[in-house]
């Protein structure tokens, strides 16, 4: 059994002001129709071997999850009491399975472009986890992102029915700038995909070593949940006990057992206006246009427009970004999109 979780949390604040508290980023139709968190889902279809997924979310997602997971098709969903990071997260859905379950650990908002290429990476993923491997995508890294952690590449490795993989000779979650651009001039190094599989008892051991204070209050938080239809809700007071950390520093950057699966599958974050852009069909300016609103560029280059409605009307820019959304209206530069999360309008939604 290979199961999908899909963790959503976060707002994706940097995407204000299309993204905010009351529509989040996972739950929009950033790229092409569908949304990011309906991708997700679709990535991971039972035809292919999967099994129904797991939802990961607290309660401000939990609307925008049930209207969008659709009918019942034996997903269910893990309904946080309080948001305690990735490390909890994964631990919920961890103890709510078999120790023999392999989980496909997924992020609700990213983008792939080429979801052939991400299923092949997951069953080679899966077989390296079968054997107690602690499996990351790993992504070529292009640029010296201080956003991302980094796995360096280490020996080739097979799993017992033949998929290579190689070890992690060390992961390093979001290195400061310096250290990045090194990792980049060394090579031999690509970025956590923040998609990983785990046998469930091999995780829950990690997560107990290294991280007692996440795993057993989790574990005990489970065992006095309880069910509605196809919600799980563990217990609010024993949770609230359990420490705030991601995978990636509490098990990633410590296990022995890190593997990694290297997969080109034109991957992106969709962590800020700039990468959006990137992720978008433009014309052969550079340009493109996003949302209902009407959109006439003149003498403009690498420029994209996202209004909700109104139109909008744009001469002689390069390299920006012009966001309509209600009452709010951003203009960046390309090279700002990193800042617009620390905006007051971001940070008081
Ligand atoms: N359910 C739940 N609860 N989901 C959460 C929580 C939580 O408390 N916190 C984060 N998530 C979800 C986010 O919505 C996202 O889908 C995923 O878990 C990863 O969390 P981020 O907060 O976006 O992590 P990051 O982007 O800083 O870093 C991770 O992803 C990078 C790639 O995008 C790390 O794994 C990095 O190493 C990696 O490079
Ligand atoms: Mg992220």
């Amino acid at each position: 059994t290979l199961v999908p979780v899909i963790l959503c949390g976060g707002i994706g604040s940097r995407l204000w002001p299309r993204s905010r508290a009351s529509k989040p980023k996972p739950f929009l139709p950033l790229v092409g129709d569908s949304t990011l968190f309906e991708q997700a889902i679709a990535r991971c279809p039972a035809q292919a071997g999967f099994d129904a997924p797991i939802v990961v979310t607290g309660r401000a997602h939990l609307d925008h999850v049930e209207a969008q997971l659709g009918k019942d098709d034996g997903a269910r969903i893990i309904v946080e009491p309080a948001a305690r990071n990735t490390a909890a997260a994964i631990a919920l859905a961890a103890c709510a399975l078999p120790e023999d379950a392999v989980m496909l650990v997924c992020p609700s908002d990213h983008f792939i472009g080429k979801p052939d290429a991400f299923r092949e990476a997951a069953n080679k993923a899966a077989s390296l986890a079968r054997d107690g491997w602690l499996v990351s995508f790993g992504i070529a890294a292009t640029a010296p992102e201080t956003g991302f952690g980094y796995l360096k590449r280490g020996e080739p490795i097979a799993s017992s029915d033949g998929q290579p993989g190689f070890r992690t000779a060390q992961f390093v979650e979001k290195p400061e700038l310096e250290r990045a651009k090194a990792f980049l001039a060394e090579g031999g190094y690509a970025w956590n995909g923040g998609i990983f599989a785990f046998r469930v008892g091999d995780f829950l051991r990690e997560l107990e070593q290294h991280r007692p204070n996440i795993a057993e209050p989790t574990r005990e938080a489970v065992a006095s949940g309880t069910w509605d239809g196809r919600r799980f809700h563990p217990d609010p007071a024993i949770f609230a006990k359990v420490e705030s950390d991601s995978v990636d520093y509490a098990v990633m950057e410590n296990t022995q057992r890190a593997a990694m699966v290297p997969v080109d599958m034109d991957w992106s974050d969709i962590g800020n206006w700039h990468a959006l852009h990137e992720a978008q069909e433009r014309d052969g300016s550079g340009n493109s246009a996003l949302g209902r609103g009407e959109v006439e560029l003149v003498d403009c280059h690498n420029v994209l427009v996202d209004s909700d409605g109104p139109r909008v009307s744009v001469i002689g820019l390069e390299n920006v970004v012009v966001v309509v959304d209600g009452d709010d209206i951003l203009v960046t530069s390309v090279a700002g999109a990193q800042k617009v999360g620390k905006l007051k309008g971001a940070l008081n939604q």
